[in-house]
């Protein structure tokens, strides 16, 4: 028996879009991990040899969107992908909440494994709030799991147990294991993001390391927002011994900077014809280094405004819009210049409430007329 191989033909990259291994993990946020099968009953005389290596066979070789150093990091923490799925969808609905206003909405398609599409290749801002809003609902879900018991592989911090706080304090009680939770996210959300040695490609290089950037932001601002909660011992609430705990913070408020974040992220060049022209302009300004919690982007936005079914962009079209609000959603800029219709709708509330004799409150419903306003 003789063995041909065969060469796959050679397909140079067209597009001027360039991202590395599409990072589409953030597909499990949308549709989440099957539970594992029922355990396949073995036939007998034949067992298996290993069952959690088994069972991770059958839970990671389902995620056909991740990328192969992922599964490999899958194989070895089989139950944390369920925190990782969570994360991503923790990070998806963020992105949609503080999104809701804007030209841009943070749209997803659940029948597109790329689940934003073009967006996610474009390297604009959104692309930056993406990676870190997603990396960080990771460190957030498994530090969660951690503390809740869920993951054999760690639990409450406890190293700090025993010693006492600057004031005094004693360190007690389940601190949220947050060390755990970036070094997971380290390992699984920046895996696709290698640079092959031979790389030559200057887009790339500053694309992958665009996207590092944003992942370890995201990261250090769930890092940076955690907080101590103490709780009083002693008679009476005398509070001779207190006790403390450090606690990871509501999503909500880590999406709140991570938006802020957005709004200054800093365009990165650092092509070496940029870097060239930026030295001979001014000598003497050294290169300056943008903090890690920044976020970076490699190119502009593309135009929200009009529908671009190629780009996947839907266009601000019948979107909602306020008529006295000065900002993003505000008819003007939300439309984007081109006009809104006003339509009258009619909202059932209940009005008029009386009390009555001897204790309850009647009320009766009416219609009221509201207005709104559409983007043409
Ligand atoms: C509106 O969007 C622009 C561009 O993204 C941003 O710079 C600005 O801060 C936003 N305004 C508010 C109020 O969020
Ligand atoms: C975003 O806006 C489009 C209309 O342009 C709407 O169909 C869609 O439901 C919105 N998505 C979210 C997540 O709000």
């Amino acid at each position: 028996m003789s063995i041909i191989c065969v060469c796959y033909l050679y397909v140079p990259l067209v597009s001027s879009l360039i991202s590395p291994a599409v990072s589409n993990w953030m597909y499990l946020g949308l549709i989440g991990v099957p539970p594992p099968l029922q355990q396949q009953q073995a036939e007998p005389g034949i067992e298996i040899e290993d069952p959690a290596l088994a069972q991770a066979n059958i839970v990671c070789g389902a995620l056909t969107t991740l990328s192969s150093e992922q599964i490999e990091v899958c194989m070895k923490h089989p139950n944390i992908i369920y925190a990782v799925a969570n994360g991503a969808h923790k990070g998806i609905q963020e992105c949609q909440y503080q999104f809701r206003n804007e030209r841009w909405n943070c749209t997803t398609n659940d029948d597109d494994e790329d689940v934003f599409g073009y967006i996610l290749k474009t390297g604009s801002k959104e692309t930056a709030f993406i990676y870190a809003v997603t990396s960080a609902g990771v460190v957030h879900a498994v530090t969660q799991g951690c503390s809740a018991g869920e993951l054999a592989e760690c639990s409450c911090d406890g190293t700090n147990h025993g010693r006492s706080t600057p004031e005094g304090w004693k360190w007690g009680g389940c601190s949220d294991n947050i060390e755990y939770g970036l070094e997971f996210a380290r390992k699984f959300v920046d895996a696709p993001e290698q640079l092959k040695s031979f790389e030559k490609n200057e887009k790339l290089k500053n694309r992958i390391h665009m996207n590092l950037h944003n992942n370890e932001a995201g990261r250090q601002i769930v890092q940076s927002l955690m907080r101590m909660h103490c709780r009083c011992h002693g008679v009476s609430g005398s509070c001779e011994l207190k006790t403390c705990w450090k606690t990871i913070p509501p999503f909500n408020e880590i999406g709140d900077i991570i938006k802020k974040k957005y709004n200054d992220a800093v365009l990165f060049r650092n092509t070496r014809n940029a870097v060239k022209l930026r030295s001979k302009r001014n000598k003497a300004r050294t290169k300056k280094e943008i903090p890690k919690d920044n976020l970076i982007h490699v190119s502009k936005s593309p135009n929200f405004c009009r529908y671009n079914p190629k780009k996947g962009i839907l266009g601000t079209k019948d979107r909602e819009c306020s008529k006295l609000s000065k900002g993003n959603d505000s008819c003007s800029i939300l439309c984007c210049g081109r006009g809104y219709d006003t339509q009258v709708v009619k909202i059932r509330e209940k009005c008029r409430c009386k009390f009555v004799w001897c204790c309850y409150v009647k009320c009766r419903t009416c219609e009221k007329e509201q207005y709104k306003y559409y983007c043409k």
